[in-house]
């Protein structure tokens, strides 16, 4: 087993850190105040191939690795986790299903402007009343006789939804009450009948909008489905897949960001004759800290050169996100602490980072869907 990162794979962790902390660090903590879409900054992550990292060149991609991908997502979530989940729904979860399972005409036609950064992309699967039972969704698309479909109901928590060019979604095409069949289609924005709500109100990544998104008789073409009829299930599964890898290494980003400042913190505040981090309640702490923040490191990066090497991950993906967002969870709750009445106020940035930990244990999976999807693997055996 080897540890090294490859020389291409330092190489674009260094450019991701170097532009995180220049271009969008600094403004993190005025983009959550004020719940501002960052368009600058998505602007500048296209152009460093951001926005479609594992997708081929040709297709608008930067053709480089899934390994690179979650280094560079822990990157910018470090910085600042609304810009983290934006790049990851792009990467993640428009880009790669449409890659693996659309045709040669939807990769030309919607992935390369997608991957490339010109355009955004969305995934609707969460419904008012289905979430973790995703199958159960109420979307319904009824097939066409010219080999489309026509479209009805709503989706709700589209993360880029407001702002998406372009959203993957899941119905229901043939109904059944044990069974029933889904289909994957893409979405335009500007087809008559879809419609997107007003931004939610969340308790953090307040500048990542998401959105109700409604469906009256939407009439979508042949052309936009993507995979076959009644396995779009499948595709939604297979990329989710990939997409907690993302979520995986934006809570891993979210708690270095903690550790860092709470370690600095502990060296310059002073009580009891001394800086804190003489205390060893405060060393337990950072140790603690740090130990669970390798591990996880361990895990997002075992499962990404899972996906790489083609070898099935499922439960590997499930592993990392389940133990990198409880842990960013716990290691964000430990920086507060040691930043005290402080870490409780909005001047600071350790309130900020235990408010975005917290959706990374609930989207793309509750960690008790994550529970369920390993445990199943097991007992398969
Ligand atoms: N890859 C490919 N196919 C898969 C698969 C995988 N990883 N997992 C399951 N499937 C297939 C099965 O083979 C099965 O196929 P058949 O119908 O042909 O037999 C089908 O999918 C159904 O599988 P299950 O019976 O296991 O499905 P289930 O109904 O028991 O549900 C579940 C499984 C894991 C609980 C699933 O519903 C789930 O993952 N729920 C959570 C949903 C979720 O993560 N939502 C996130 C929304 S996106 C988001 O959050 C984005 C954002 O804001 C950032």
């Amino acid at each position: 087993m080897r540890f090294e990162l490859t020389e291409e794979q330092n190489l674009v962790l260094s450019t991701a850190r170097d532009f995180a902390r220049r271009e969008v660090e600094p403004k993190a903590a005025s983009l959550d105040r004020e719940a501002r879409w960052p368009t600058e900054i998505i602007a500048q992550m296209a152009e460093l191939g951001f926005m479609g990292m594992a997708i081929p060149t040709e297709y608008g991609g930067a053709g480089l690795d899934h390994l690179s991908y979650a280094l560079v997502m822990a990157e910018i979530s470090r910085a600042c986790a609304s810009t983290g989940v934006i790049m990851s729904v792009n990467n993640s979860l428009f880009c790669d299903p449409v890659y693996k399972f659309g045709t040669e005409e939807q990769k030309k036609r919607v992935l390369t402007p997608v991957a490339s950064g010109q355009k955004l992309g969305a995934f609707g699967l969460t419904e008012p009343s289905s979430g973790s039972d995703a199958r159960t969704m109420k979307t319904i698309a009824e097939r066409q006789p010219d080999g489309g479909y026509l479209l009805n109901g709503a989706k709700n928590w589209i993360t880029n939804g407001p702002h998406a060019d372009y959203i993957i979604v899941f119905a229901i095409s043939t109904p059944d009450p044990v069974k029933p069949r889904h289909t994957a289609m893409i979405l335009e924005r500007g087809m008559p009948g879809f419609t997107v709500a007003a931004p939610d109100h969340k308790l953090g990544i307040h500048a990542a909008h998401s959105a109700t998104i409604f469906f009256e008789n939407v009439h979508v073409p042949k052309e936009n489905v993507v995979g076959a009829d009644g396995e779009g299930f499948k595709v939604a599964m297979s990329t989710l897949d990939g997409g907690r890898i993302g979520i995986a290494a934006q809570a891993l980003g979210i708690a270095e960001a903690a550790f860092e400042k709470a370690v600095t913190y502990s060296k310059e505040r002073q009580s009891f004759g001394g800086s804190i981090s003489h205390h060893q309640a405060i060393q337990f702490m950072l140790a603690d800290m740090a130990t669970e923040i390798e591990a996880a490191r361990l895990l997002v990066l075992r499962a990404a050169s899972m996906k790489d090497r083609g070898v099935k991950h499922t439960a590997e993906s499930s592993m990392a996100k389940l133990f990198a967002s409880e842990m960013a969870t716990r290691v964000t709750h430990k920086a507060l602490q040691i930043h005290g009445g402080y870490g409780y106020s909005t001047e600071y940035a350790p309130e900020r980072h235990y408010r975005d930990a917290r959706i990374t244990e609930i989207y793309e999976g509750t960690s008790e869907i994550q529970r369920i999807v390993v445990a199943s693997s097991l007992l398969r055996g």
